[in-house]
C-alpha cells in the first residue's frame, strides 16, 4: 500500500488550483446515464472515485471516455441495470447510480453500500422515497432489486434527515417521469444545485435546489450537454488547515465565497486571513493558530462533517482548546487515535472531541482510515516536527487530485512512496 512520507515543519508559498467537487462530479456523472446524448463534464477531478464511476458507466454499456479533466459519456447504448458488489464496494456512493438506473432502465440492481468508515451508512430514506413515488424493492443477500413497472408518480416526500444522497436519488428517479415530486427538508448542498443546474441544461424541470423545497417535474427525456463542476470546498478547507499549520501564503484558485459558507468562523477563528479576488482566495498564516472554538457539524449552510478532521487536525496546534460535535456521522473520530500518536491531546465522548492545542507535535506512523480522515493526517504531518509516515493513502486518493504534488509545489517536504 502507497504511503506519504512528510518532513513536517516548512512554510507554505505559491498557488493551488482547485480540483472539480467529488461531490458534484460522483452524482453528475451517474446521472449523465439518463442523457439521449452527448454529455461533456469539465473540470472533473483526476481521482479514484471518479475512475470507478467511469468503471460502472462503462459497465452499463455507455461508452465514456477521458482526457484530463474532461469527461465525455455517451449512454445511448446502455443494456444494463445491476452494478456488481466488488464495484458497488468500490465506492461508497455508488448508491447515488440506483436512482438513475431506475430512471433510465425502470429497474435497478445494486448492492448494499457496506457499513463502513463513518458508522453505519443506511439506505432507508432512499428507498422509502422511491418507495413512495412508485418504486417498488426486494432485498436478498445484501443485493437490492427495484423496479417501476407503472412509473414513477406524483409524490410529495418529507425527509426526517437532509440526506444528501437520499435527495439526490429522488431527483434522478423523478426527473424523467409522468409525475410532479416534490420534497421537503431537502440537502441545500451546494452539490445539490449543481446537480440540479446540470438536469436543467439536460431540459429537466428542476426548482427549488438549495433552499430545501425541492419540485421535480418529470419530463419525457433529457438530451446531453455540457457543464462544469464547481470547484471542491471541502478540498480547499483541507488547504487552508495545512496553511494555518505550517504558515506562508497560498492563492487558491478558482474558489467562489460561497465555497467557504459553513467553514470561514472556524477559520477566521483561527486567525486565517482570507481575502477574495477576481483570481480566487488568498490566504494568509502565521503558523500558529487560535483556537476553532466551538465546531458542530451540521447539514448545509452549517459546519460541513467533511471538514471535521482537517479542522481538528489544525486545532492540534492551536492555542487554547477547541470543542467538536459530530452531529451528521455516527463515527467520525477514527482519525482521533492516529493525531494522538503524534502528540495530540484530544478527548473523545460520543458525539464530542475535546482538543487542547499542543505545542509538541511531533512527526509519527500514522494509518489513514477513511477519506477525510487521512488527509487530516497530512495536515498534521505538515505541521509537525521531524518525520511523518501516512500510511494507506488510497483512502485519501478517492477525493484528493495530485495532493502531494500540489503541497509539494507549495514547499512541503511530501514525496509518495
Ligand atoms: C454525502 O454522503 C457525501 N458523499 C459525504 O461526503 C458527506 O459527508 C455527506 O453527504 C454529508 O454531507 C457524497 O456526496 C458522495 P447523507 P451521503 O445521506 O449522501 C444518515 C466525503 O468525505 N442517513 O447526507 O452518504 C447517514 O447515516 C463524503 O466526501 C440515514 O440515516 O450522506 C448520515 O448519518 C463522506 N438514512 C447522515 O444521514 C439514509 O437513508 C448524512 O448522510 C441516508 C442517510
Amino acid at each position: 500500500m502507497a504511503e506519504y512520507v512528510i518532513d513536517g515543519g516548512r512554510r507554505l508559498n505559491g498557488c493551488i488550483e482547485i480540483q472539480g467537487a467529488k461531490n458534484s462530479a460522483l452524482p453528475i456523472l451517474a446521472a449523465s446515464v439518463l442523457c439521449r446524448g452527448e454529455v461533456i463534464l469539465n473540470n472533473c477531478p483526476i481521482i479514484s472515485d471518479t475512475d470507478t464511476c467511469i468503471k460502472i458507466l462503462r459497465y452499463l454499456g455507455c461508452s465514456v471516455y477521458r482526457d484530463g479533466h474532461t469527461v465525455y459519456v455517451d449512454s445511448r447504448q446502455i443494456y444494463r441495470y445491476d452494478i456488481p458488489a466488488e464495484l458497488m464496494r468500490e465506492m461508497r456512493s455508488s448508491i447515488v447510480f440506483m436512482g438513475a438506473i431506475l430512471g433510465r432502465m425502470k429497474r435497478a440492481e445494486v448492492s448494499l453500500p457496506g457499513g463502513c468508515e463513518l458508522g453505519p451508512r443506511p439506505i432507508d430514506l432512499h428507498i422509502s422515497s422511491l418507495a413512495r413515488m412508485g418504486a417498488e424493492f426486494e432485498e436478498n443477500h445484501g443485493i437490492i432489486s427495484c423496479s417501476i413497472e407503472k412509473g414513477i408518480h406524483s409524490a410529495d416526500i418529507n425527509l426526517s434527515f437532509p440526506s444528501v444522497g437520499a435527495t439526490e436519488n429522488i431527483m434522478l428517479a423523478a426527473v424523467c417521469s409522468d409525475g410532479v415530486v416534490t420534497v421537503t427538508n431537502a440537502a441545500k448542498e451546494p452539490e445539490i444545485c449543481d446537480l440540479a443546474d446540470f438536469l436543467n441544461k439536460c431540459g429537466a424541470r428542476i426548482t427549488g435546489a438549495g433552499e430545501g423545497t425541492l419540485y421535480i417535474e418529470g419530463v419525457k427525456t433529457l438530451s446531453g450537454t455540457q457543464h462544469i463542476i464547481i470547484p471542491d470546498r471541502i478540498v480547499t478547507a483541507t488547504y487552508m488547515a495545512a496553511l494555518s499549520v505550517c504558515g506562508g501564503r497560498l492563492l487558491l484558485k478558482g474558489v467562489s465565497p460561497l465555497q467557504l459558507r459553513g467553514v470561514s468562523n472556524a477559520f477566521e477563528h483561527s486567525g486565517l486571513m482570507t481575502d477574495y479576488d477576481t483570481k480566487g482566495l488568498h490566504v494568509s498564516a502565521q503558523g500558529v493558530p487560535e483556537r476553532a472554538g466551538l465546531v458542530r457539524t451540521m447539514p448545509y449552510p452549517g459546519f460541513p462533517t467533511d471538514a471535521q478532521p482537517p479542522v481538528m487536525a489544525m486545532s492540534c496546534f492551536a492555542r487554547g482548546t477547541s470543542v467538536f460535535v459530530e452531529n451528521v456521522f455516527e463515527s467520525r473520530y477514527r482519525h482521533v487515535s492516529e493525531l494522538c500518536r503524534m502528540g495530540a491531546n484530544i478527548y473523545v465522548q460520543g458525539k464530542v472531541a475535546v482538543v487542547e492545542g499542543s505545542f509538541d507535535m511531533s512527526g509519527a506512523t500514522v494509518e489513514a482510515k477513511d477519506l477525510r480522515g487521512g488527509a487530516a493526517l497530512v495536515v498534521a504531518g505538515l505541521g509537525a516536527s521531524g518525520k511523518t509516515v501516512v500510511k494507506n493513502i488510497n483512502y485519501i486518493e478517492r477525493g484528493y487530485e495530485a495532493f502531494e504534488e500540489n503541497l509539494g509545489n507549495a514547499g512541503a517536504d511530501i514525496i509518495k512512496m
